[in-house]
């Protein structure tokens, strides 16, 4: 298959990170504890993967993912990260399963859009049209995953992208994919995410629109019990878009991503 380069996104720092992820995802899959995120280092049980690791992916990588941490441990977990010198940003965290999703997104997707094309699954193993999809993530906001996982190369994933009849040009992304090893409690957890549309078609329901897919795709092609996506409290219309395709917030876990103190913040 043919990469855009190395099949990486972003910065020099967004890179080192996909890269170290890629390649630490065979250890990752065996490490109780540790997540594969694809764009940075990540746990989902901080005590069992150990704070000595974590400290040294945090000196060594700069940003690392917590996922599912239940909200009465929340600040002890910014108490220890503090100590290292990071600071976390939480997200909020919304899951349904996969009747909810269903029933969700069949609706949504039952009414068709006129005005935007659906690329063709073949679309995901070209090179070059994956880096336009990662360079329309990037300009979006959302740091980008490595080609190699938005292809499904590196596990089963679904990624939907809608594009401008006009040119072909991406009008709109999300993805899902399996996170979570066989030690995690949400190992039939599918996470969905990288949802951006191109400025000018927001609000509009494009949202809602490619989010289905991407979601429809985890349950009912890779076979996922729930799906889950994070969003920032502030980011009002991903917020709504994530509760419009049958998902609700879980008041009682969080996910983040740590940094060091004053670094600039990873993604929305
Ligand atoms: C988040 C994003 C993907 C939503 O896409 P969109 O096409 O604009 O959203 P939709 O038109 O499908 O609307 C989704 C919901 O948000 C609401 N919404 C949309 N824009 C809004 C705005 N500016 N303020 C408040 N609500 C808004 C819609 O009314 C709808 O809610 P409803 O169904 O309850 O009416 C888009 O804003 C985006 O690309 N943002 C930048 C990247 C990003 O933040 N991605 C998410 C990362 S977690």
């Amino acid at each position: 298959m043919a990469w855009t380069e190395d099949g990486l996104y972003g910065s020099e720092a967004q890179r080192k990170l996909q890269a170290r992820s890629l390649a630490a995802a065979d250890t990752v899959a065996e490490t109780p504890g540790a997540v594969f995120a694809a764009r940075l280092a990540g746990t989902d049980d901080p005590d069992r993967l150990g704070w000595h690791r974590i400290s040294a992916i945090l000196r060594d990588e700069g940003a690392m993912t917590f996922r599912m941490i239940a909200l009465k441990d929340c600040s002890e977990i910014e108490r220890r990260l503090a100590d290292i010198g990071c600071t976390i940003t939480w997200w909020d965290v919304f899951d349904g399963s996969r009747d909810d999703i269903r029933a969700a997104c069949n609706d949504i997707l039952r009414l068709p859009r006129d005005d935007l094309a659906l690329a063709g699954r073949s679309a995901s193993a070209d090179g070059d049209f994956l880096g336009s999809v990662q360079a329309f993530m990037a300009k979006s906001g959302v740091a980008p995953f490595p080609a190699q996982v938005l292809s499904g190369s590196a596990g089963p994933s679904t990624l939907a992208v809608l594009l401008d009849p006009e040119d072909c040009s991406v009008a709109a992304t999300a993805f899902s994919y399996f996170p979570y090893n066989r030690f995690s409690a949400h190992r039939a957890s599918a996470w969905a995410g990288l949802v951006a549309v191109r400025e000018d078609l927001r609000n509009r329901g494009v949202g809602v629109w490619a989010n289905a897919l991407a979601l429809k795709g985890a349950v009912d092609d890779l076979g996922a019990h729930t799906v889950q996506e994070f969003a920032r409290t502030s980011n009002v219309p991903s917020c709504r878009m994530i509760e419009r395709c049958g998902l609700r917030l879980r008041p009682d876990v969080r996910s983040g991503i740590a940094q060091p103190d004053g670094a600039q913040s990873f993604t929305r």
